[in-house]
């Protein structure tokens, strides 16, 4: 098993990554403050996992919420379900939630418990692979708005992470590609070396190698820690891993939640952002269509849809939340394995590219 911290001070925890994870109690059990637990999954992922998790748990008060499945379910309305849930059943304070599912349910469970009653402990079991490099690890957590993705939410972070590989063999094939948008994001935005390891790897990783999938993710994982450690609320370089976001929250919004997975949009967006670096001279075409051909090998779409232009991105991305005073900011990959952020982009380059 691997074991990695996220050094946060007094909010540090750890992030373990084993292949049957969620059949080892006593390191979950270890990290439950109390008797109560709540655990918080969807339709498809509850049948999979969540007795399994339960008969577990027998030395604690155990209750589910169980939402129902899908991007467009991670709103406000079943934030509230979340809520009426610990009221109805009378939790308190001292109840840990478990947000056992993908990065939906890990976002929307981290809301609910950075609010009810101010705060309580969460506990992150990710069962895709998005979110087992991503989502679960690093305390941003929210729920969409139609106007916005993402749009309300706090940064909470969790008590412990438990990434257990065995989830990944019942997750659809273009589920684990989206998660793999994210993986290839860590090469491109700062890591080289790894860029190139994914390349010499994708065989292994399409065929699902355990021991190559856990060092892809114990990776991912080290990568995110080092990031937050060092900018937990996104005041500076944590922004670099929005790579391929601007324009893929764009995407997500415009095609309507769930059309076009979270990962696929940041594929595409991640094609979109190397393609304004050439524009302005920052990146080699030869780079650029590294990049692009690395994200095409994981059957991951690289061109935006056709009914979207500039117009329908613009809209999108005046609301994205790494704007300062209006002005739209981008990440740009400079290099492979390297990436700025800039807000020095012209309409017409824009203009250009879309
Ligand atoms: P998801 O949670 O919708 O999961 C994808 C699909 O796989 C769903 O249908 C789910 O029910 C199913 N599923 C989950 N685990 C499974 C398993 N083991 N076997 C079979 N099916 C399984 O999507 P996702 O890609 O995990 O996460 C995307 C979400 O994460 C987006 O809302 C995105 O905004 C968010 N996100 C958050 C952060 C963050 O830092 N908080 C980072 C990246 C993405
Ligand atoms: N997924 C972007 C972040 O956690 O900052």
């Amino acid at each position: 098993m691997a074991i990695l911290n996220l050094d946060l001070g007094e909010r540090s925890y750890p992030i373990y990554i084993d292949s049957g994870l969620i059949n080892k109690t006593d390191l979950l059990s270890s990290h439950i403050r109390a008797k109560r637990v709540c655990i918080v999954t969807n339709d498809i992922v509850a049948p999979l996992y969540l007795d399994s998790l339960k008969t577990k748990l027998t030395d604690f008060d155990v209750d589910e919420v169980i939402l129902p499945d899908g991007e467009a379910e991670k709103n406000l309305a079943n934030f509230e379900v979340i809520i009426s849930h610990l009221l109805t059943y009378e939790h308190g304070r001292d109840t840990t939630l478990i947000a056992l599912g993908g990065g939906v349910i890990g976002d929307i469970t981290g809301f609910a418990a950075a609010c009810y009653q101010r705060g309580i402990d969460f506990i992150q079991i990710p069962t895709t692979l998005l979110s087992q490099v991503d989502s679960s690890v690093g305390g941003k957590t929210a729920v969409n708005h139609p106007l916005g993705k993402n749009m309300v939410g706090a940064f909470y972070q969790p008590k412990a992470v438990f990434i257990d590989i065995n989830s990944l063999t019942t997750l659809p094939v273009r589920e684990f590609n989206a998660g793999m948008a994210e993986v290839i994001k860590y090469g491109v935005l700062g890591d080289k070396a790894f860029f190139l390891w994914l390349e010499d790897n994708i065989t292994a990783i399409k065929a699902g190698e355990k021991q190559v999938l856990a060092q892809m993710i114990e990776k991912c994982c080290q990568c995110k820690a080092d990031i937050v450690a060092s900018d937990e609320k996104e005041s500076g370089v944590r922004a670099l891993l929005n790579l391929g976001h601007t324009f893929g929250h764009a995407i997500e919004a415009e095609q309507g939640y769930g059309k076009w997975l979270h990962g696929e949009g940041v594929a595409t967006g991640m094609v979109l952002a190397a393609k304004l670096a050439v524009a302005m001279n920052l990146l080699e075409v030869s780079e650029f269509r590294r990049i692009e051909e690395l994200i095409a090998a994981f059957d991951l779409p690289i061109t935006a849809p056709k009914n979207m232009g500039f117009a329908e991105f613009i809209r999108h991305m005046r609301r994205d939340k790494k704007n300062i005073a209006g002005k739209l900011r981008f990440i740009i990959p400079t290099a492979i394995g390297q990436s700025e952020i800039r807000d020095d982009v012209t309409q017409d380059t824009l203009q250009e590219i879309l």
